[in-house]
């Protein structure tokens, strides 16, 4: 097949074209100003950002993983804590737990959104543990209501993984804002990606913003003295840039992946794939467009061999990793759920600038 027509599950370069202009002149700003690190362009994304979600706190790192290993650092979990979330999600978030010190307990995910199942949370709590993370996978939102009434009632912290959810709301409100901190990566493919690695956190806690700045760099306080052990973990000049330029389209950006969403609803509601459900009172925000068939592996094959990528996200859950899965903890109620998807789930190509006339290319395939 000819290559040149490949269509892939998710696009960053396209995204690249279609703001080129304004993303060179913002690059070039940032070189002739001959500042690249911690200046304005981050000053101003942080500020942007926080705005975006109305709370008092941005503060950008290097990555995803390291929004919520700092996050974690700076609420003071570590070695001895546990901190429950899902396997069903990027290896990043039970990697940041261990980061920090503490360990990753696992619970199963809701068989319709495949997010963490909150009526799971209460079998997994012990007197060690200290925080829930709940991941809004696929761009879904987590179920926050009883999340966040279990997380009160045993006084427990909720630091949301939003990497795949940029600008979805819960119930009106975006994630992010509704527990205690929220973290996002601005890894190239994500629904607001930066050009490189690039990182976030927001939170309305000011003594946690103050920490994690400190932690990002030496724990250096404003003078530059250290006040405890940190790393070196910024966001860039560079990055911070063309995340303040695409930051202006997220919302558009967003509305295109969710008509993309509702043309494959309309085109395949007939066939014999699963499809993915959008949590009522809910806005998604389709960073991934994972549909279910007891047939993945021919179906991959075939959308192949069309010049359709597709994708497993996650082909392994966390605790199936070798370099995992003695380190972390399986609630008792198991994950049976997770373990029956990650044999089902395929990952169709959605983005912004995915045309949608390529959802008839995929038709024969997807309707046998
Ligand atoms: C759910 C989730 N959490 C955390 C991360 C980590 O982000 P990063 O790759 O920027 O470290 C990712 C990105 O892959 C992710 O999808």
């Amino acid at each position: 097949m000819n290559h040149q027509n490949k269509i892939f599950c998710s696009n960053p370069q396209a995204q690249f074209s279609s703001y080129r202009e304004e993303i060179l002149e913002a690059i070039l700003k940032v070189c002739e100003k001959g500042t690249y690190i911690l200046g304005e362009e981050v000053e101003g994304f942080e500020s942007e950002f926080a705005t975006y979600h109305n709370t008092k706190f941005c503060i950008g790192v290097g990555s995803g993983t390291d929004a919520l290993t700092l996050t974690l650092k700076a609420f003071d979990i570590g070695a001895g804590d546990e901190v429950i979330t899902v396997s069903h999600t990027a290896l990043a978030t039970s990697a940041a737990v261990l980061l920090a010190g503490a360990t990753p307990v696992l619970i199963d995910i809701e068989e319709n959104y495949y997010t963490l199942d909150p009526y799971k949370i209460e079998a997994a709590i012990t007197s060690r543990t200290k925080a829930i993370i709940p991941v809004h996978l696929y761009g879904q939102p987590c179920d926050m209501d009883p999340i966040l009434e279990i997380a009160k009632k045993n006084n427990l912290l909720v630091i949301e993984d939003c990497s795949q959810a940029h600008g979805a709301t819960f119930k009106g409100r975006k994630v992010g804002t509704l527990g205690d901190a929220g973290c996002f990566s601005f890894y190239p493919t994500k629904n607001l990606g930066a050009l490189g690695d690039a990182g976030g956190i927001i939170t309305d806690n000011e003594h946690l913003q103050m920490r994690i700045k400190q932690i990002r760099q030496y724990g250096w306080n404003s003078k530059r003295i250290s006040q405890e052990p940190g790393c070196v973990s910024r966001l860039d000049e560079l990055q911070a840039a063309v995340l303040r330029v695409k930051l202006k389209h997220l919302d558009s950006n967003n509305a295109k992946r969710n008509s993309i969403a509702q043309e494959y609803e309309m085109k395949l509601n007939k066939s014999h794939l699963i499809l993915p459900k959008i949590r009522l009172e809910c806005e998604h925000a389709f960073h991934l467009y994972v549909v279910r068939s007891q047939k993945r592996e021919l179906l991959k094959y075939d959308l192949a061999e069309i010049g359709i990528e597709t994708g497993i996200h996650y082909a392994y859950p966390v605790h199936r990793h070798p370099g995992y899965c003695d380190k972390i903890r399986i609630s008792q109620e198991g994950l049976e759920r997770t373990e029956k998807i990650v044999q089902e789930i395929l990952t169709l190509p959605i983005y912004p600038e995915f045309e949608s006339d390529n959802i008839f290319k995929m038709n024969e395939v997807l309707h046998f």
